[in-house]
């Protein structure tokens, strides 16, 4: 195999200086055994010897990927296990002394580690499930905190792409299911996020996202800061690439993504900068195509035509009807603009709907809420006006009351939503369930409408507990513009 290795590289050198120029004018190698098993073996030929040998399933990713940085860090390098395969003569060839298992006996079968364990130190990482086992690879580090970078655990390529940039900062990569609101162990520090906001919902720490997987990977590289050589690999198959982390570390190349078909402009870009291109895999993962396009012999892809340009929308501005007032669909009821005190709807269908559906996520996430204040009558926020203004005064009253027309509870479409130990409390803000519905109801429609530090813009003091719903196409983005409505339309 080693010499395979090395003709292959020489050979490609040579081949390198007398052909056409390539993408990169760089050197273009490909690293590819027989079969997942046999790449791994070949990218630890780039070690002459190691101490420790990360050993893993070949037939999952995910032990794989956190197992990644951590044998980098600790210059090891990973292999590949299956059944009836002894891997006992290639670790004896790079003087191997300990064996690190990742993963159950379902991933790496006891009767593998027993034959180890007739020639090494064998220790077994493993957790209830992937995890958990990010988890207890991480705490092998003894640097306090636990510094990690975050990833989705559901695919593989943010988590790939993320584990070299890591690797070189000798940070740990913690996988968590990215769609739920994850609570980072004890100890742990989360400096890095991979992926968008559609595979990991919150965010620890610096996140690198990109629109794809393809744009991620390119962003990771940009952030890497200087390096010399690059490794393709595909970003559709995980397999060939479980080992790659430590030679691509060790290297300090970046991964770069690639499709079946060809490269992404992101890609193209991030190989242009490279001296070296180290190709993962077979024609299988990354096809002799995208090898081409990097040699420069096949024609670049076509430029997409550039789409055209949305037409910049018109300013919504608001317009009163029957005394109420509208802007972008949506209805207005603050400090300037009120309702008719005949306006009588109740609470829209949408608002229990949503906050139904917003109720039972929160649930199984371990948050209680319940709406304490729903649809108010013009005579009843008059009733509570006035007795706000009996027990404090009329100064502080117009500052946590609406004046009877100018509430959005009489909009119907108001709520104010309390959890398990505060109600109308700003320290609400600080619970649990306060916490997630601030980062999560616009997924459900809904916009906190009164925020901290805003009194001077909504004419209220910060109410954590007051949502508007405004639909969940609006939400979403006055949610992500930080505004408040007054300010996202300048009312
Ligand atoms: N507490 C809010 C401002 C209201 O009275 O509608
Ligand atoms: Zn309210």
């Amino acid at each position: 195999m080693k010499k395979r290795w090395i003709l292959c590289s020489i050979f490609l050198f040579l081949f390198s200086i007398i052909k056409a120029p390539s993408l990169s004018q760089a050197a273009v190698y490909r690293i590819s055994g027989e079969d997942r098993y046999e790449t791994a073996n070949l990218l630890a030929e780039q070690f002459q010897w190691t101490d420790n040998a990360v050993v893993v399933s070949g037939s999952s990713y995910a032990d794989a990927l956190a197992a990644g940085p951590y044998a980098a860090n600790i210059g090891g390098t990973i292999f590949l296990a299956q059944e009836n395969r002894d891997l006992t003569e290639v670790l004896e060839k790079y003087k191997v002394k300990n064996v690190i298992i990742i993963g159950g006996d379902k991933a790496v079968p006891q009767s593998i580690e027993d034959r180890f364990k007739e020639n090494f130190e064998v220790f077994r990482i493993a957790g209830k499930d992937r995890y958990e086992t990010s988890k207890l690879v991480n705490e092998q580090t003894e640097s306090s905190p636990i510094t990690v970078g975050l990833a989705t655990g559901r695919d593989f390529p943010d988590a790939l792409s993320a584990g070299v940039f890591l690797a070189r900062q000798g940070h740990g990569l913690h996988l968590v299911d990215g769609q739920r609101d994850y609570t980072l162990p004890e100890g742990f520090e989360g400096v890095y996020t991979f992926g968008g906001t559609a595979s990991m919902i919150r965010s620890r720490g610096t996140r690198i996202e990109g629109r794809n997987r393809y744009e991620t990977a390119a962003n990771i590289a940009a952030a890497s800061g200087d390096y010399n050589a690059v490794v393709v690999a595909s970003g559709e198959n995980f397999p060939d690439a479980l080992a790659v982390t430590p030679f691509a570390a060790n290297i300090k190349a970046p991964i770069v993504l690639t499709g079946k078909g060809s490269l992404s402009p992101e890609g193209k870009a991030a190989i242009e900068k490279a001296e070296n291109v180290y190709i993962i895999g077979g024609t299988n993962a990354v096809s002799q195509r995208v090898e081409d396009e990097i040699l420069g012999k096949a024609p670049a892809e076509p430029e997409p035509p550039a789409e055209p340009k949305p037409p910049v929308p018109e300013k919504p501005v608001p317009v009163t009807k029957n005394g109420i007032t509208t802007i972008d669909g949506i209805i207005i009821a603050n400090k300037k603009y009120s309702l008719p005190s005949s306006y009588n709807p109740g609470l829209s269908q949408n608002v229990k709907d949503y906050f139904n559906r917003m109720q039972r996520d929160g649930a199984a996430q371990g948050h209680r809420i319940s709406i304490g204040s729903g649809f108010r009558s013009y005579s009843y926020q008059k009733s509570l006006y006035e007795s706000y203004v009996r027990r404090y005064g009329r100064a502080y009253a117009d500052r946590i009351s609406a004046k009877p027309g100018h509430s959005e509870h009489q909009t119907g479409l108001a709520i104010d939503i309390k959890g398990t130990s505060y109600y109308l409390n700003q320290n609400f803000a600080s619970t649990k369930a306060g916490i997630w519905l601030a980062e999560n109801a616009h997924r459900y429609g809904f916009i906190l409408r009164y925020p901290k530090g805003k009194e001077k813009v909504t004419g209220y003091i910060f109410e954590p507990w007051h949502f508007r719903y405004v639909g969940t196409n609006l939400a979403p983005k006055i949610y992500k513009s930080g505004k408040t409505v007054e300010e996202y339309y300048g009312l």
